[in-house]
């Protein structure tokens, strides 16, 4: 971070991958720059950007947002400003303040995201992670590794896309005595639900949700709950303070719901939803995600699509729902943007 008298901090910015969410984030920074220096006093540039098949980009002044943003349109390997160097060597080598890690989340270990993080905490950088894999699997080592270097481990963008859940809850609901959450955080299953709806076999469904680009790169992390589960034990560690093994989570897909089952709960007035339940309120903690037939009352059963949504159970206010995108490259990228605010408050601990 750049900071002279007189003048904002700037935050320089490095960023591991290149696919939708950080080329929706560049669009984002390229738009709102003045803006974002004019209401939040956020200065930035992007001073490198590491990819596993286009290379690695490197300008200790930082980068041509207009130039990314060509490289968005145009799937070029990088011809500017190359370095020969990997993700590791840019977190470590270049002069950047604040790493964005948006490489492929992996649950089983992590990596090499977590090493990511590890060496930028290890050379003083903030994180701020899209990827699951080290918010899912090691959350707590993450924040402690961080916090004794005096940075960031930020997450906003692992769940529910763009739609703020960690500062609604944090900010929006502070007072309140949160008991419990429900909801739908897989946008591509919600999607393949929605469709058999509209009554499309389970199989065709998640053609056109392969063809939208929906799933993950692992099909089995959407239509078998693993990416639920993992945001599941995320929301557990960020808004409740509990550590959560994903092997405690009970964990059941979509992929034994049929036409048969979808009409038989259209005739109960009901609808199938993939619903992650964290009830923290009696003895035992529970944590779940399964497929329920929800009454159409219920606000869960009237998100549809990719949309994700949460129902909060609060002792002041009752029952709580946000809803929002669960997927996408510019909805992604604003909760990049978002903790990037969060950053340049220093409202991170
Ligand atoms: N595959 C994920 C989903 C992407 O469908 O929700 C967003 O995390």
């Amino acid at each position: 971070m750049i900071s002279s008298k007189g003048s904002a901090r700037k935050h320089l910015i490095a960023l591991v991958g290149f696919g939708t969410v950080a080329q929706g984030l560049c669009k984002i920074l390229l738009e709102k720059r003045d803006l974002l220096k004019r209401e939040h006093q956020f200065e930035f540039e992007i001073v490198a950007v590491s990819t596993r098949s286009r290379g690695t980009m490197f300008h200790p002044a930082g980068l041509s947002l207009s130039y990314l943003n060509y490289l968005s349109q145009n799937n070029t390997p990088f011809i500017e400003n190359v370095k020969d160097w990997d993700a590791v060597d840019m977190i470590r080598e270049s002069n950047a303040s604040v790493v964005i890690e948006l490489s492929h989340t992996n649950l089983a270990d992590a990596e090499p995201a977590l090493t990511h993080c590890q060496t930028a905490f290890k050379t003083g950088k903030h994180i701020i992670s899209g990827n699951k894999g080290p918010a899912a699997l090691a959350y707590f080592e993450m924040k402690a590794m961080a916090k004794k270097r005096g940075c960031a481990f930020l997450n906003e963008a692992t769940v529910l896309s763009g739609t703020p859940t960690f500062s609604f809850f944090h900010a929006t609901l502070k007072g309140n005595q949160v008991s419990g959450m429900r909801g739908i955080l897989n946008g591509t299953t919600n999607y393949m639900l929605s469709e058999m709806e509209s009554g499309s076999s389970y199989d065709n469904a998640l053609q056109q949700a392969d063809k939208l680009g929906y799933l993950e790169a692992d099909q089995s992390a959407d239509i078998d709950g693993y990416d639920a589960q993992a945001k599941l034990a995320i929301l557990a560690s960020e808004l409740f303070d509990l550590s959560i093994d994903l092997t405690d989570i009970k964990r059941e897909g979509i992929s034994a719901i049929t036409q048969v089952h979808i009409e038989e709960a259209r005739r109960e007035s009901k609808r199938w939803k993939l619903v992650a339940t964290l009830s923290v309120g009696g003895d035992k903690t529970i944590a779940q995600v399964v497929p329920e037939k929800l009454d159409l009352s219920d606000p869960l059963a009237q998100v549809n699509g990719t949309s994700n949504a949460i129902t909060f159970s609060t002792d002041l206010l009752g029952d709580v729902t946000i809803s929002g995108p669960g997927a996408g490259g510019v909805e992604t990228g604003y909760a990049v943007l978002s903790d990037l605010l969060t950053l340049n408050a220093g409202a991170f601990s």
